[in-house]
């Protein structure tokens, strides 16, 4: 059985890429926990509770603690520093600010994809930023359709957003409660909008960092159909997104639909699932009558792995309302098709890591056993599985 000595050690190799130092060394091992049957539990602090490079930290934690004999597994939850704990690491490196991604204050980023067009990303996107809102959290919607933008009409926004004294551009609050961005905002109405390459990337990356992105649970961003410069962008930008598919029911559709998950798959993004939409609906004379097919969403799902998220129903009321810039969701709550973005926009919560309360040290609590001698410690504590 490993000590948690050794682990500690084997924790000095993994570096935190922006800080260049290790981990240990940062005081950013909340606790280790070795249970009877070989398997290593470790929680790691992080700066801000996006930091984009939580997979790193996480991979580089099970490498390196999987090498230790008798380590059966090794689990890595996430927690946040307190402030106090950021300024006493703020000192410790002699630094005024410590670094921040694009997006720091958002928990999660998830983009909307899919392989073709027209199979329903923006109205998803929109109705399930409005139910993860109704869930209790705070969402927010991101068009990044440049050629096609429909967020913002989706949910119920038709005027440009306010600057702010430091210009920066504040995402305004649709009546569904979620903020809604939009780089058709910036794109004259009807104007072709030809960018391409390099242009783009800049063009995106300057969008990003000039919002005043609130803190946020969920950012869902609206991706442009099928896998190209736009998507390549944002994964570059956003190594801390995942990816959800799109999809329509007809089996046809899941070998194009797969190419979303082949371009996540070579930026190294996880798909997180997929929704089928546009599947089969029950007549007014409860006759089931599926337009599309069956089964392509499912089919999908089990070839990557992951789970099927939902089952949307064909449903004119979903359009209506989505043209009218008010979401089914919100509107008719338990009509069929919001009863299945509901249950995505639960299961989109069931899979996001689970944050740990920063929990100082209380008097009598065992140490972190961390080596980093900042005394603090959890115990007892279920630990999140990291994703
Ligand atoms: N489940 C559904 N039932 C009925 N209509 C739907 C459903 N889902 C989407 N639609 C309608 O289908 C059309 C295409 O949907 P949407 O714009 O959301 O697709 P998209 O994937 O974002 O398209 P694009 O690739 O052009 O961005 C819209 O008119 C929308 O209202
Ligand atoms: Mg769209």
């Amino acid at each position: 059985m490993p000590t948690k000595e050794q682990v500690t050690e084997k924790l000095t190799a993994v570096i935190d890429p922006e800080l260049r130092r290790s981990i240990v060394e940062l005081g950013m091992v909340r606790s280790i926990d070795i249970r009877d049957d070989g398997r290593v539990e470790v929680v790691v602090s992080l700066t801000t509770p996006g930091c984009p490079i939580r997979s790193h930290f996480q991979q580089a934690v099970v490498k390196n603690v999987s090498q230790l004999d008798g380590v059966s597994g090794v689990e890595v939850g996430f927690d946040v520093l307190s402030e106090g704990e950021k300024s006493g690491l703020q000192q410790k490196l002699g630094r005024a600010k410590l670094p921040e991604g694009a997006l720091a204050q958002v928990k999660n980023v998830i983009c909307v994809a899919s392989g073709k067009g027209g199979v329903g990303k923006s109205t998803m996107t929109a109705n399930l930023a409005a139910a993860l809102v109704a869930e209790g959290y705070k969402a927010g919607a991101l068009d990044c359709d440049v050629y096609g933008y429909s967020i913002p009409r989706m949910l119920g926004i038709n005027r440009k957003p306010d600057v702010s004294p430091e210009r920066k551009i504040i995402p305004p609050a649709s009546p569904s409660g979620a903020t809604v961005m939009s780089i058709g905002f910036f794109v004259e109405e009807n104007a072709a909008v030809v960018w391409r390459g390099p242009m783009l990337h800049k063009a995106i990356q300057q969008f990003l960092e000039d919002v005043a992105w609130d803190e946020l649970d969920y950012l869902l961003l609206d991706l442009p159909p099928g896998t190209g410069d736009v998507s390549m962008t944002l994964a570059q930008l956003l190594p801390q997104a995942k990816i959800l598919i799109v999809t329509t029911p007809q089996p046809a559709a899941q070998s194009v639909a797969s190419r979303a998950a082949e371009m996540a798959n070579k930026v190294d993004l996880e798909v997180m699932g997929v929704i089928e939409n546009m599947s089969a609906f029950t007549g007014p004379d409860g006759e089931r009558v599926s337009i599309f097919g069956e089964g392509g969403g499912q089919l999908l799902a089990d070839e990557l792995d992951v789970p099927l998220l939902a089952k949307v129903p064909l449903s004119g009321e979903l359009r209506e309302h989505a043209d009218d810039g008010s979401p089914l969701v919100i509107d008719e709550p338990d009509a069929p098709a919001s009863q299945m973005i509901r249950e995505a926009a639960r299961g989109i919560i069931a899979q996001s890591p689970v944050e740990l309360p920063v929990m100082q040290a209380a008097a009598g609590s065992p140490p972190a056993g961390n080596g980093s001698g900042n005394g603090s410690g959890v115990s007892g504590t279920e630990l999140p599985m990291a994703q």
